[in-house]
């Protein structure tokens, strides 16, 4: 496999020195661009779409041929691994991701078994290989993974929820329960982000997209300590290359101190921490990926343009920051605000970047 071309990503992940800030964003292949609409409406469904690599790879690679991105993102969605566990993922049009078989008795629960990623989760590690050659080396490609919480609570709910009542009865009347899911799940992250990683996967993620829910004793018994044993798991080098490691907890700033401990190198940040703030408590333990409101994007040029450099100028000089929005991009998203984005980010974080 050929040499990367642009590795801006990865060595601001590790934060070594880049001449201008990498830019990705959660979710860039979706339904914002006409293209993957096009690609979707082609495989029948979302589903179909995750579980053909050769359509995975063409969405993958959409949003790069329109921006000047740094990274790709795997296409494919956490709940890929619940759905290997038998749960019956499926989506009802308009009502986001629900399972057949939600978690709830206890012999389900004790039943629960990692799936062998080779085995049913093939379709995803496929998919990676052939994003792998079709990049031919110009970006580096991200896998990523639900954490064991999030995943969890999906498992459990059976579906999104705002309460996550479920959830909380689990965790707070029969916590032994919750912890041998959130066991068993962890091993199942673990075997697929390197499975990942063995197919060519140059930076992992781990979206906690729910842990920001918890109080602040249930985040670091039921989300933070499963997320560090993945980060001990995890395959650390791969063909001679760090696989850095990013963990995300949406709603988690009250803890940054914490997760940035957890063995991380990279910490995802929501728009409601300011990242200069973040940088200063980190003290330079990790990178920071961030984090601008997805939202700024439904508006206009001129005020995306003002808040991409209000994020790199309250982050700063040096490096360490990878660009990014605090969740991800609407499917309301003008395609051409993005493309203001990623060029602002692109031209006015050169300066922050020269040597002083
Ligand atoms: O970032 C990327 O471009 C990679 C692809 C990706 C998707 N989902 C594609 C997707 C990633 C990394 C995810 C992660 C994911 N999926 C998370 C964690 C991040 C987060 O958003 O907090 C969660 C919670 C899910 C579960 C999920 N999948 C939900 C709640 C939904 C419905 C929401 C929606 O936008 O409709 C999905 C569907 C989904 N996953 C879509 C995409 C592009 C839209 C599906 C479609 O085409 O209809």
């Amino acid at each position: 496999m050929s040499a990367l071309k642009n590795d801006t990503f990865l060595r601001a992940l590790m934060r070594q020195p880049t001449e201008y800030t990498p830019t990705w964003l959660m979710r860039q292949a979706g339904r914002y661009l006409p293209e993957y609409c096009a690609t979707r409406a082609r495989a029948g469904s979302f589903l179909n779409l995750c579980k053909s690599p050769t359509l995975a790879t063409e969405v993958t690679l959409q949003p790069l041929a329109r921006y000047n991105l740094d990274a790709a993102i795997l296409f494919s969605d956490i709940l890929t691994v619940p759905d290997a566990m038998g749960l019956g993922l499926y989506f009802a049009e308009g009502e986001g991701p629900k399972f057949e078989r939600p978690l709830r008795e206890e012999w389900a629960i004790r039943n629960l078994q990692a799936p062998n990623p080779h085995d049913h989760l093939r379709y995803v590690i496929d998919a990676v290989a052939e994003i792998r050659r079709a990049l031919d080396g110009s970006v580096p490609l991200i896998g990523f993974s639900g954490s064991p919480f999030t995943l969890s609570c999906y498992m459990i709910e059976g579906q999104g929820s705002d309460s996550y009542t479920e959830v909380k009865k689990m965790m707070y009347g029969r916590p032994d329960l919750m912890h041998h899911i959130l066991e068993v799940t962890t091993r199942a992250v673990i075997d697929y982000l390197n499975a990942q990683i063995e197919a060519g996967a140059q930076a992992v993620m781990v979206f906690d997209s729910w842990g920001g829910m918890l109080s602040q004793a249930a985040y670091l018994e039921f989300s933070l300590p499963y997320m560090a044993r993945i980060m001990a798991e995890l395959t650390r080098e791969r063909d001679g290359h760090v696989v850095p490691r990013i963990v995300f907890t949406k709603g988690g700033g009250l803890w940054l101190e914490k997760i940035a401990a957890c063995g991380a190198d990279a910490v995802g940040l929501d728009w409601t921490i300011d990242i200069g703030d973040a940088r200063r408590r980190v003290e330079g333990k990790v990178a920071l990926q961030g984090n601008m409101d997805p939202n700024i994007l439904l508006t206009t040029p001129e005020a995306v343009a003002k808040e991409a450099e209000a994020v790199l100028t309250s982050y700063g000089h040096g490096t360490g920051h990878i660009f990014n929005l605090g969740h991800g991009i609407s499917q309301f998203t003008p395609p051409e605000n993005v493309s203001v984005l990623v060029e602002t980010v692109r031209e006015k974080s050169r300066a922050f970047h020269q040597a002083i």
